[in-house]
């Protein structure tokens, strides 16, 4: 195999993301044929000996590719690794199909749709903002509406915790009482607490959050807790090409 850079082959192998591979070797924390690394530039192939905080990585970039869609309950964490202790979404999905990593993330609270994977180069196309799909979200808020929440919405919402502009986002109203609304939100970006912080800026605060869309990504009849694997066609449904 010809030599890549050493950020494209530890995400080929669903090791790291690229941009956590960059972290590691500012870190000096990566090491090919025992020599520290220091720039971005290395290439590097599978027969290289490469090795992080001393241990070695198993490079199988022929492994088989794993895709899943999970419906994610409420009050698991996306993270693989909590300090808190708190149940962890992996946790939930079986221990043979190998090391898998959420594909982009919902906050603990939040339940619905979400990918894992082995396939480090899909999780990137998927969370980079060039390629990523748009993502639909169900959001149950506090007090009724006020009447002009899909227009200021329309115009994009300037968060002020992020000091971002939240544009190109479309907000429909589901339902209202006379204490609560239901949103229905759908942007492309992933920015931490998103919807949350939109919500919140235009009056309406976040009491349940569920994610129903990832592209053309249904829940349909994928009931909470549970995964499925995706099909070529559904994968390759985001513009990504694989070979399964
Ligand atoms: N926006 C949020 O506020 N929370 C999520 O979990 C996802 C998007």
């Amino acid at each position: 195999m010809e030599e890549i850079r050493i950020q494209k082959l530890l995400s080929r192998n669903g090791s790291f993301s690229r941009r956590r591979v960059e972290e590691l070797i500012s870190q000096k924390r990566i090491k090919v044929n025992g020599k520290v690394i220091d720039t971005f530039g290395l290439k590097c192939s599978p027969k290289d000996i490469i090795e992080v905080d001393n241990k070695v990585i198993e490079i199988d970039l022929n492994k088989e590719r794993i895709y899943l869609l999970m419906n994610k309950p409420k009050n698991y964490i996306c993270s693989l690794y909590d300090p808190n202790k708190r149940k962890k979404i992996i946790d939930l999905v079986d221990p043979r199909l190998g090391r898998l990593v959420p594909v982009g993330r919902l906050d603990y609270d939040t339940s619905g749709l979400i990918m894992l994977t082995n396939d480090g180069e899909f999780c990137n196309y998927i969370t980079h903002p060039s390629t990523s799909p748009e993502k639909e979200y169900i959001a149950y808020c506090e007090n009724p509406l006020y009447g002009d929440e899909e227009e200021k919405i329309s115009k994009g919402v300037f968060i002020n915790e992020l000091n971002y502009l939240a544009k190109d986002i479309k907000g429909k109203i589901i339902s209202s009482t006379k204490t609560n609304s239901t949103f229905s939100i759908t942007l492309h970006e992933g920015k931490k607490h998103e919807v949350k912080l939109i919500l919140e800026e235009i009056g309406h605060k976040v009491i349940t959050l569920e994610r129903i869309r990832i592209g053309s990504l249904l829940l349909k009849d994928l009931k909470v807790g549970q995964y499925r694997k995706l099909t070529k066609g559904e994968i390759e449904s985001f513009g990504y090409k694989i070979n399964i």
